[in-house]
């Protein structure tokens, strides 16, 4: 029997060596923290489906971002919940919006920490649907100026990245105009670009209350079996202006951020949804799997496929233990 000339395991053999050849890595900074802004004050109320988050009104809100802040991680994405939702997601664009008014706090804190918007009509409109209805479909010219006023709010609350989720056409074209003939040249946009019909979006809409009072989203966001529209969808998004594009949700679509990423120079996110961290969680409450292994395994298995930052809700927890 000759001896094997090639011997992979050599390079495995102690934890010194795997590390000087490890090809992916992980740092704080590659995590976005997504937070939900309430009405209040000192309200904390946990999200039961996803464990460790919770609505918070601005006070609570700014402490967890202090913390944030304090891990180094990469910054926070906001979702507001409006006290009045209405047909017109008026609560979305009004200058004193939950949003704008936790921005704006948020910036006079807890200064240095990245702030990210989430623009999109759901959490405002009072049937949950991203945009106006008209026939019982959502609009979509109308709704883009909604965007771009939402847009337009935030980066004036001090917002240092919008992101567009409504999947509307051409919103990531209106938003730019917008921001720019408000004077926000320099506001990046991070545009939702990929982002699927997703059913692992469920626990999300418990956290935002927007799930949709009828149908579905099917009519905006993308149809799961496609992966040449989603590389249409970015670049169309490019044309428009997007400053980086987003894959939303992340590890049963890493194959779309893969080809993102083989395709296009600019930054790529992952959004590992909220399905995807309550399905972890759930299963490491059971003691069938190692949360903490798990949570590592899957965002570096996000950004080996070609993903530079993620949006996560262990963004905490993962910053904690590699920090
Ligand atoms: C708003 C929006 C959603 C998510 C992010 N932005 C919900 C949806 O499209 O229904 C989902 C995020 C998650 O599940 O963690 N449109």
């Amino acid at each position: 029997m000759p001896f094997p000339i090639h011997r992979p395991r050599r390079l495995r053999s102690s934890e010194p060596m795997r590390r000087l050849v490890r090809e992916t890595s992980l740092e704080p900074t590659d995590f976005i923290l997504p937070l939900f802004a309430v009405e209040g004050e000192g309200v904390r109320k946990e999200i039961s489906s996803m464990p460790g988050n919770h609505q918070l009104s601005i006070d609570e809100l700014l402490k967890e971002c202090a913390e944030c802040r304090e891990l180094g991680i990469g910054g926070v994405i906001l979702f507001g919940i409006p006290a009045h939702k209405d047909e017109e997601a008026t609560g979305g664009y009004d200058p004193e919006g939950i949003v704008q008014r936790a921005v704006r706090a948020i910036k006079q804190e807890v200064p240095g920490l990245l702030v990210m918007t989430d623009v999109c009509n759901c959490e405002y409109t009072s049937h949950g649907h991203c945009g106006k209805i008209i026939d019982g479909d959502v609009d979509n010219d109308i709704t883009l100026n909604w965007l771009a006023a939402a847009a337009v709010s935030h980066a004036q609350a001090g917002a240092d990245i919008v992101a567009p989720s409504d999947m509307m056409d051409g919103r990531v074209g209106a938003i730019r105009t917008a921001l720019d003939s408000a004077g926000f040249p320099k506001v990046p946009i991070l545009s939702y670009a990929a982002k699927y019909a997703s059913g692992f979006y469920g626990p999300f809409r418990e956290a935002a209350e927007s799930a949709p009072a009828f149908g579905d989203r099917r009519s905006y966001q993308m149809d799961p079996p496609n992966w040449r529209e989603a590389l249409r969808e970015m670049e169309l998004d490019l044309e428009e202006g997007a400053d980086m594009l987003m894959v939303k949700p992340a590890l049963p679509y890493l194959d779309i951020i893969r080809q993102a990423r083989d395709r296009f120079d600019v930054p790529i996110a992952a959004y590992q949804v909220s399905g995807e961290f309550s399905m972890i969680m759930a299963a490491a409450r059971n003691g069938w799997i190692d949360q903490d292994r798990i949570m590592l395994e899957t965002l570096l298995c996000c950004r080996r496929a070609g993903a530079d930052f993620i949006l996560t809700y262990f963004a905490r927890d993962a910053a904690r233990l590699i920090g």
